[in-house]
C-alpha cells in the first residue's frame, strides 16, 4: 500500500476577513499523516476559519498553511482539490439520482464502486429503502433526505474520491442515537486509511480523535487526547460538562 499522505501544518497563522480584526492569532497546529484530529471551541472561536485556510478558500495574513510539507499557495488548484475531500455542514445535493450524487467528482465510478462506498459510509441500507433505491431523484424537488443521511452521502462521496486528507465540518443538527452511531461508523470508515481534520460537534467524534485542538479567541488554548483534556479540567471539560 502507498504511504498515507495528507499531513497538515499551520505555522504562526494570523488571519482575518477583509478589513476586519484578526480572527486567528498566531495559530500553530500539526496533523501528522494518517491521524484524525478534532477541532473544538465555542461559537466564533475560529474553527470554520481554520478550515477555510486549509481548503484555501482564504489565505492567511501571516504565516503558512502546509499540505504534505508544501505551502498550499504553491500547490496548483488541481493538486489541492485532488488531495482534499471536503464535507461541509451543508451537504450539497443536486437534482439528480442518489447514484449521480454519490459519483459527483468520480463520474467514471462503476455501480459496484458506488455501492461499496455507500456501504462503507453506512448509507447503503437507507438508500435501498428509498422508493427507487440508487435511482431515486434527490435534491431540489426530489426526495428529501435527513441531515444525517446527507452527511453519510457526503462521506460516501469522499470515499469514492479517495482523498489523502478529509476536511469535515461536522453538522450541528441533532440526530437520534441510531443515526449518531451510523455516522460514527461511517466516519471511522472514511478516516481509517487517511488523514482527517474535523471541526467536531459530537462528543463521540472527539473521543475517537487522535488529538483534539481547543480553539479560544483565535488561538490554540488546549490540545491533547480526550482523557488528558478532561483531566486538565479546562475549556474542553467545560464544553462537554464532563
Ligand atoms: N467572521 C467574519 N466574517 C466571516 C466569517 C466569520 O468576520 N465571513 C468572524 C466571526 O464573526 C467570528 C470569527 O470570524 O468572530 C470566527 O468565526 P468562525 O471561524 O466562523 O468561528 P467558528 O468557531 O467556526 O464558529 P461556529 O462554531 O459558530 O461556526
Amino acid at each position: 500500500a502507498p504511504p498515507v499522505r495528507g499531513s497538515v501544518e499551520l505555522r504562526g497563522v494570523r488571519f482575518g476577513y477583509a478589513d476586519g480584526p484578526d480572527v486567528l492569532r498566531g495559530l500553530d497546529l500539526v496533523v501528522p499523516a494518517g491521524q484524525t484530529h478534532a477541532v473544538v471551541g465555542s461559537t466564533g472561536a475560529g474553527k470554520s476559519s481554520l478550515l477555510r485556510l486549509v481548503l484555501r478558500f482564504s489565505d492567511p495574513r501571516e504565516g503558512q498553511v502546509l499540505l504534505d510539507g508544501t505551502d498550499v499557495r504553491e500547490l496548483g488548484w488541481d493538486a489541492l482539490r485532488g488531495a482534499i475531500g471536503y464535507v461541509s455542514q451543508d451537504v450539497f445535493l443536486f437534482h439528480g439520482t442518489v447514484r449521480d450524487n454519490l459519483a459527483y467528482g468520480r463520474v467514471d465510478a462503476t455501480d459496484e464502486q458506488v455501492q461499496e462506498a455507500a456501504r462503507q459510509a453506512e448509507a447503503h441500507a437507507f438508500i435501498t429503502a428509498l422508493p427507487q433505491g440508487y435511482d431515486t431523484v434527490v435534491g431540489e424537488r426530489g426526495q428529501t433526505l435527513s441531515g444525517g443521511q446527507r452527511q453519510r452521502i457526503a462521506l460516501a462521496r469522499a470515499i469514492l474520491r479517495d482523498p489523502a486528507l478529509l476536511v469535515l465540518d461536522e453538522a450541528t443538527s441533532a440526530v437520534d442515537t441510531e443515526t449518531e452511531a451510523a455516522i460514527q461508523r461511517s466516519l471511522a470508515a472514511v478516516t481509517a486509511s487517511r488523514t482527517a481534520l474535523v471541526v467536531a460537534h459530537r462528543l463521540s467524534t472527539v473521543r475517537d480523535a487522535d488529538r483534539i485542538w481547543v480553539l479560544a479567541d483565535g488561538r490554540v488554548a488546549e490540545a491533547g487526547s480526550h482523557d488528558e483534556l478532561v483531566e486538565a479540567g479546562g475549556i474542553y471539560a467545560g464544553l462537554w460538562a464532563v
